[in-house]
């Protein structure tokens, strides 16, 4: 049913935490996967690339290196989170301008350049699978108590990025569909990366799976997505969050 068998699929940010488990996953499935990251050497015969998204050439050579060898791209899943050193520091009052502005432009406007880039290769194919990536925070607000015991917080710019990359999931897909290219954007809930136990418990508390993710509970749904059993399902922000934003 989910057939994969000698799919193409880039993986942006293939060696960040979410990132690892979707190239492994897809592997397992028999798919040949592109591993493209800012931590990749670019190598042509293991299929790895060096990716700077924030560099708009460098999307173009991805794609040019993805052709040569392999003569098309049946699916790209974009978990790349790129972001400035001074990432989580700011308060809502306290955050420059300077900040949101060079976030949204390295958060927002990478996804822009990529998906359109892709979705040229996939319209003249006549066929492809977009995966974005969202989050909870781009479908509900922020719930602030849980960053309360410790003082810290969520950056304002993390909303308003994930709030974007839903809704410009809905445009391409609208957009894209006569051409059967599907577009759908994945939403995680918080995923466990040794934060603070403090930050845990609280977040544990709040959600209904009394949990927070793991790598593992994303990248199937990523799988899928890339693969026929998905072949009718485009425009849909899918979010698996333990049940996060249900309530
Ligand atoms: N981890 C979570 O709790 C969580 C929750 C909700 C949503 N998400 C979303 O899931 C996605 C993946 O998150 P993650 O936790 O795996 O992130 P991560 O930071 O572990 O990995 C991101 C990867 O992106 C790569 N990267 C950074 N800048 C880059 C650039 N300029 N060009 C190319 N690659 C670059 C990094 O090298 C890294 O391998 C993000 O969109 C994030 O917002 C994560």
């Amino acid at each position: 049913m989910w057939n994969l068998e000698n799919k193409i699929v880039i993986v942006a940010g293939g060696r960040g935490l979410i990132g690892k488990e979707i190239v492994k996953e897809l592997k397992n499935a028999g798919v040949t996967v592109i591993d493209a990251d800012i931590s990749c050497e670019t190598d042509y015969d293991k299929d790895t690339f060096k990716l700077n998204l924030l560099d708009n050439t460098s999307i173009e050579e991805l794609i040019k290196f993805t052709l040569e060898k392999y003569g098309r791209i049946d699916g790209m899943i974009n978990s790349a989170y790129p972001h400035t050193k001074d990432w989580g520091k700011y308060h809502f009052e306290d955050d420059p301008y300077e900040h949101w502005a060079e976030n949204i432009n390295m958060q927002l406007n990478s996804v822009f350049y990529l998906d359109q880039q892709i979705a040229k290769v996939m319209v003249e194919q006549k066929s492809g699978s977009i995966v974005n990536f969202g989050s909870i925070y781009g479908i509900v607000g922020n719930d602030f108590t849980i960053y309360e015991d410790y003082g810290g917080t969520s950056p304002v710019e993390y909303c308003a990025v994930k709030g974007g990359i839903i809704n410009f999931t809905r445009y391409l897909a609208s957009y894209l569909g006569k051409d059967n290219v599907r577009v759908n954007c994945v939403c995680p809930g918080g995923i466990w990366d040794h934060q603070r136990e403090e930050f845990v418990r609280n977040y544990n508390h709040r959600c209904p799976m009394k949990r927070m993710g793991n790598p593992d509970d994303i990248a199937p749904l990523c799988v899928f997505l890339v693969s026929e059993g998905a072949k009718y399902i485009t425009g849909q922000i899918i979010a698996a969050d333990g049940g996060w934003t249900a309530i």
